[in-house]
């Protein structure tokens, strides 16, 4: 019967949300038993909605509930969120500061013109001296600059500034160690025109072959940086030299150790391309001329022992009169950490140590040397 299915759909709950919509006709006998009574399908319309209103009812009120947790939970974070979202952060924006490490290293710029510069280029028969105005304008008479404890030749001696600081300093050690005072500077920077003049001299003397196997080539002279000098003994009667006179021990044994080197060791002749010179000393720094006197190598060696190390691999360092291998770190204990930067070019990027003291030098040659020290 009509009216028994449709009772049993209206109890049935679960069918409300799939009413039919059904346009029904009512027999008089139902608009009779119940004529107030509306249609069944309006009422289940009816209390469909009073239930979505409360499934609304109840998101707004979760969405709510978890809203102000989700706030109070990330209040502490809030200057983050802050900071992220404007895409700047200022100390002053935020409440609780972040700490921040300074770096351990810094990036240092050197130019191209700078590999030809510094107290460790190599100047020799194939790498001519640039002569860079900032290096030729620190040329100063000896005389002007010199102490009592040694002699220079004549007053138109000259040589770096800062070789005659540091050398007046070894002189008035080796004083107060010896009490000799005779040692002589008896040549010392040159020109370009002034290596021709020389070369030409010792041609005429002595020949050619002697000029070729004593005096370097206009433009290849170490004399021309002003970092080497050539010495002898003066006690007002006959010259001597260093390599033997007695009185200049203490010379031989420390010159080293305020960083000068015997440039040209005789048996050196095959590297260097010069004969034997025992007067001729030249200015590398401390620690290199410790270390390439312990190592008995010349500059031309120094310069190619050096490519190994980098801050990529391991260092050399110097420390306690020690010479070691050391895996790179910028935070090293040691007296002096040295490292060697190949050229990139027309500049170079140089990483070094952000609380050391350091040092760039060129090679002259393809690179810098880097020595830091505490
Ligand atoms: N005597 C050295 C090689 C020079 O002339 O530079
Ligand atoms: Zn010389």
């Amino acid at each position: 019967m009509n009216n028994g299915n449709y009772n049993n759909r209206n109890n049935n709950n679960t069918n409300f949300g799939y009413e039919p919509e059904i346009k029904r006709r009512y027999t008089p006998e139902e608009v009779g038993h119940d004529k107030f009574r509306k249609p069944v399908t309006r009422q289940h319309r009816k209390r469909h909605r009073r239930i979505n209103v409360g499934i609304v009812l109840i998101t707004v009120v979760f969405a709510v509930i978890i809203g102000v947790c989700a706030y109070i939970i990330t209040s502490g974070n809030r200057d983050d969120v802050v900071a992220s979202i404007n895409g700047e952060t200022t100390k002053e924006e935020l409440t609780t500061p972040i700490e921040t490490e300074p770096p351990k290293e810094i990036k240092v710029t050197v130019t191209d013109e700078e590999m030809h510069m510094g107290n460790l280029i190599l100047v020799n028969y194939a790498y001519p001296y640039a002569f860079a105005e900032s290096e030729t304008s620190q040329i100063v008479t000896v005389a002007s600059a010199k102490n009592d404890n040694y002699l220079v030749r004549d007053n138109t001696i000259q040589l770096r500034k800062s070789t005659i600081e540091i050398f007046n300093g070894m002189m008035d050690d080796m004083f107060a160690a010896t009490g000799f005072n005779s040692l002589q500077v008896n040549s010392a920077y040159r020109s370009y025109d002034d290596q021709v003049s020389t070369y030409e001299y010792y041609k005429n003397a002595n020949g050619e072959q002697y000029a070729k196997d004593y005096v370097a080539n206009p433009g290849h002279s170490e004399h021309h940086t002003g970092l080497a000098l050539d010495l002898n003994v003066n006690r007002g009667g006959a010259i001597s030299y260093v390599e033997s006179d007695t009185d200049c021990e203490w010379f031989r044994n420390n010159c080293n150790n305020y960083g000068f080197i015997l440039r040209y060791k005789p048996e050196k002749y095959y590297i260097t391309a010069t004969k034997g010179e025992t007067w001729h000393y030249r200015y590398v720094g401390i620690p290199h001329a410790q270390i390439m006197t312990d190592l008995d190598l010349c500059l031309e060696e120094y310069t190619d022992y050096l490519k190994v190390y980098t801050t990529d691999t391991y260092v050399l360092t110097y420390d306690e009169g020690t010479i070691n291998k050391v895996e790179y770190d910028p935070e090293l204990d040691v007296d002096y950490m040295i490292y060697y930067v190949a050229s990139q070019g027309e500049e170079t990027v140089i990483t070094v140590p952000n609380f050391a003291e350091y040092e760039i030098s060129g090679n002259n040659v393809d690179g810098y040397v880097v020595t830091v020290s505490k």
